[in-house]
């Protein structure tokens, strides 16, 4: 069930070039979310900008009935949310949307991390290893400085892959190219990341017969199914169909989606 809360800020910290790790306090939230689960976060106290702006729930710490999002500044209603303070609080609405399926255990998973798209796998990595998963992760990004709590990554019980454009660590390349080079055939495959490199990743899973949930981007507006401006192609039957990613997503199959 989605909540409406004006959660205090607990603390802020840059976490990578205009990369903002933000804890909140939210219990409600941190009890009922899922991994790949978004909350919509009002940016102002007015009504410019109108739009809350989505982002997923990075972690949640349900002892201490917190949330944890992890954001990059792109526009106006992000770097508002950078110069909150702890202290202050955020009118968050979640947590809304399809999380990832959690598989029965004892399976190779792979996650395949896209630049900011690192941001729902901490949650999911968490749960999926706590269910007795064996995971890796494949985190992908322009270069090191945007491999976003690498430290933090290489702390839980999982082998985590870097790949970066420039080759400043990890092998040089993208994500989808770390998943072309693994030596061992996984169960499933979960990514998310910018669109163009989950089509990428999409036509590569294919390839080789994977079952895939990819957590989608698109603009959003209302949030919550009725504004429609979330909309992208499934496949259906022998045609297609639009699918809210707000609501039916943003995790998907990825098989059904219609990349073009
Ligand atoms: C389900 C979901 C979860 C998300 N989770 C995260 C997250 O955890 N961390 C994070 O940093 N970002 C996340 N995003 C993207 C984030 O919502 C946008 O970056 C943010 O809304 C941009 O707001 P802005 O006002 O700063 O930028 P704007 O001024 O609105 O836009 C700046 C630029 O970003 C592009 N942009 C804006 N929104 C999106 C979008 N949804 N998808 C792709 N490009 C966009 C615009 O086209 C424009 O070029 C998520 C998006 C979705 C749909
Ligand atoms: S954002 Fe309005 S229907 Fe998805």
């Amino acid at each position: 069930m989605p909540y409406i809360a004006d959660a205090p800020v607990l603390s802020r910290r840059e976490v990578g070039p205009g990369c903002f790790l933000v804890e909140l306090e939210a219990p409600a939230v941190a009890q009922d979310a899922v991994p790949g689960q978004f909350v919509h976060v009002r940016v102002s106290t007015t009504l410019d900008p109108f739009l809350r702006r989505p982002l997923s729930i990075h972690r949640v710490d349900t002892r201490r009935g917190t949330i944890s999002l992890l954001f990059q500044v792109v526009g106006r209603g992000t770097a508002l949310l950078a110069g909150m303070r702890p202290g202050e609080r955020l009118n968050i609405l979640g947590p809304l949307g399809r999380g990832f399926t959690v598989l029965p255990p004892s399976r190779d998973l792979v996650l395949v991390a896209g630049g900011i798209g690192v941001a729902p796998l901490f949650f999911l990595a968490e749960r999926l290893l706590g269910a007795g998963h064996r995971v890796t992760l494949l985190h992908g990004a322009r270069t090191q400085a945007y491999l976003l709590l690498a430290d933090e990554f290489a702390t839980l019980p999982l082998t985590y892959l870097q790949a970066t454009d420039d080759g400043s660590t990890g092998i040089r390349g993208t994500a989808v190219d770390a998943f072309a080079g693994l030596e061992r055939r996984p169960d499933f495959v979960y990514a998310a990341g910018p669109m163009p490199m989950l089509a990428a990743l999409a036509a590569a899973v294919r390839a080789v017969r994977l079952g895939a949930e990819f957590s989608l981007e698109e603009r959003m507006g209302c949030g919550v199914g009725a504004c429609m401006c979330c909309s992208f192609k499934s496949r259906e039957g022998e045609g297609w169909a639009y699918r809210r990613v707000c609501v039916e997503g943003p995790v998907y199959p990825a098989e059904k989606v219609v990349w073009e």
